[in-house]
């Protein structure tokens, strides 16, 4: 489907130029010579515009304060929005970024570099949906027992997965009854779950989901559970499979904070996980726990290899022997992450995840190797274009793994139960 380009300048002369440009390059434009007639144009046919170019300078309300009102407005909070600034004035363009535009460009500019800008900004507004559902991944974090780090975990793998690819990645708060996800990122919500409990599945969209997805700068977006337990039944199944369907779409990665029960919505969640992640801490509670969990996941017919055992130490010594844990279980544990000492509580205090705040920490070092673990096999078996910083981490650990000769890269064989390594 044609784009719809809503473009807004007051100079008539730049305004049909830019008109010309862009119907050549093959869009529709809807034009306005005023911020205020554009943003009742964009309110009355919000639906149907897909990006917003605008210049700095405009009558009545300018360039600055209309990006600013398409940013508080959770209809338009997403919108891809281009700005032309004054060609000499750093501080506009900044002060442009900060009212909320994507991109700047001053005039006179290049027909095809407006193009191609275009295009961009339309391309990451909206992610190929279809394509990308056989490659996307969903990882269920789970637990029936409360306070064991799930939402931590789920955190922490989603920034690093987003730091070890360059990729968007979203992290889905299914905890209704307190929404967490978002405050581990500082973010506050627009509109949260508690819309699609309102409308029926087949009317959730990719642009309801983009009124409520907040966008943290690791590259992060989390779809946040409301605030207040409003809702007045736990979402069902349909809904989040359907949400969960539109989310694969345009996502390599989706991480699932997920509650404690095993209600329909949950079940539905775990269904469509890829993989499970299923935390237990190193106490008999959590054990039995985690038993049960494993049973339950056997009832349904999960395969093993679809789940992998946590155990996060969220305690500083060690409160049950690794060898009874995993007798227990009769499986090994997989991955073990250590203990964070108050780093984790003061993560959550800040807002900052615990592997952006301190990449190189002991148990940042072992989310991120979890995260390349679990990662697509086209990501973690080839080499990033442009390597991140946190993929050089990783695979310099891989390299000194493979050099120490302990195969595969974490040693997920035995014994996984080693020792923590304290913070400092
Ligand atoms: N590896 C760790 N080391 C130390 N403390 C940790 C670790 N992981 C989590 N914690 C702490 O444990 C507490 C519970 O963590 P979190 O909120 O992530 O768990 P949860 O399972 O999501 O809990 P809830 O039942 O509230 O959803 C937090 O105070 C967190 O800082
Ligand atoms: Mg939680």
């Amino acid at each position: 489907m044609t784009s719809q380009i809503m473009l807004i300048d007051s100079q008539m002369a730049d305004l049909q130029a830019t008109k010309h440009v862009l119907s050549q390059g093959g869009y529709n434009v809807v034009e306005a010579t005023s911020g205020i007639s554009a943003l009742k144009q964009i309110e009355s046919m919000v639906r149907n515009i897909d990006m917003v170019i605008l210049n700095a300078a405009l009558d009545e309300l300018n360039g600055f304060e209309v990006c600013r009102s398409l940013r508080r407005h959770p209809e338009t909070v997403h919108l891809p929005i281009l700005a032309f600034t004054a060609p000499t004035s750093r501080e506009q363009k900044t002060e442009m970024f900060e009212a909320g535009a994507d991109d700047c460009m001053s005039k006179p500019y290049e027909p095809s570099e407006l193009l191609a800008r275009v295009k961009v900004q339309l391309r990451r507004s909206k992610k190929p949906t279809g394509v990308q559902a056989a490659k996307s991944k969903i990882f269920a974090v789970y637990s029936l027992r409360g306070g064991s780090g799930v939402t931590t975990l789920a955190t922490n793998l989603s920034v690093s997965l987003a730091q070890l690819w360059n990729e968007d990645v979203v992290l889905v708060d299914l905890v209704l009854a307190s929404s967490q996800a978002r405050l581990m990122f500082n973010l506050l919500p627009n509109r949260t779950w508690e819309e699609l409990g309102r409308v029926s599945a087949e009317d959730i969209d990719d642009h309801l989901l983009n009124t409520m997805l907040l966008q943290h700068s690791s590259g992060v977006s989390v779809l946040p559970a409301p605030r207040v337990q409003e809702c007045r039944e736990p979402l069902d199944g349909a809904r989040i499979r359907h949400t969960l369907s539109l989310l694969r779409a345009r996502y390599r990665y989706v991480v699932l904070d997920m509650p404690h029960d095993l209600q329909e919505g949950t079940v539905a969640a775990l269904e469509e996980s890829d993989k499970i992640l299923s935390v237990m801490v190193p106490d008999v509670a959590s054990l039995a726990n985690q038993l049960a969990a494993l049973e339950t996941f056997k009832l349904m017919n999960y395969s093993s290899h679809r789940v992998r055992i946590v155990m996060n130490r969220i305690h500083e010594r060690n409160q049950v022997d690794s060898n009874h844990i995993e007798t227990t279980l009769k499986r090994p544990v997989d991955v073990v992450i250590p203990f964070a000492g108050d780093a984790a509580t003061e993560a959550i205090n800040l807002g900052q995840p615990l592997t952006l705040a301190a990449p190189e920490s002991a148990v940042s070092t072992a989310l991120e190797d979890f995260a390349f673990h679990l990662s697509k096999k086209d990501h973690s078996e080839g080499q990033p274009a442009e390597p991140s910083q946190a993929w050089q981490r990783a695979s310099r650990r891989l390299s000194h793994q493979q050099r120490k000769g302990l195969g595969r890269f974490f040693g997920w064989g035995p014994p996984p139960l080693k020792e923590p390594e304290l913070e400092d």
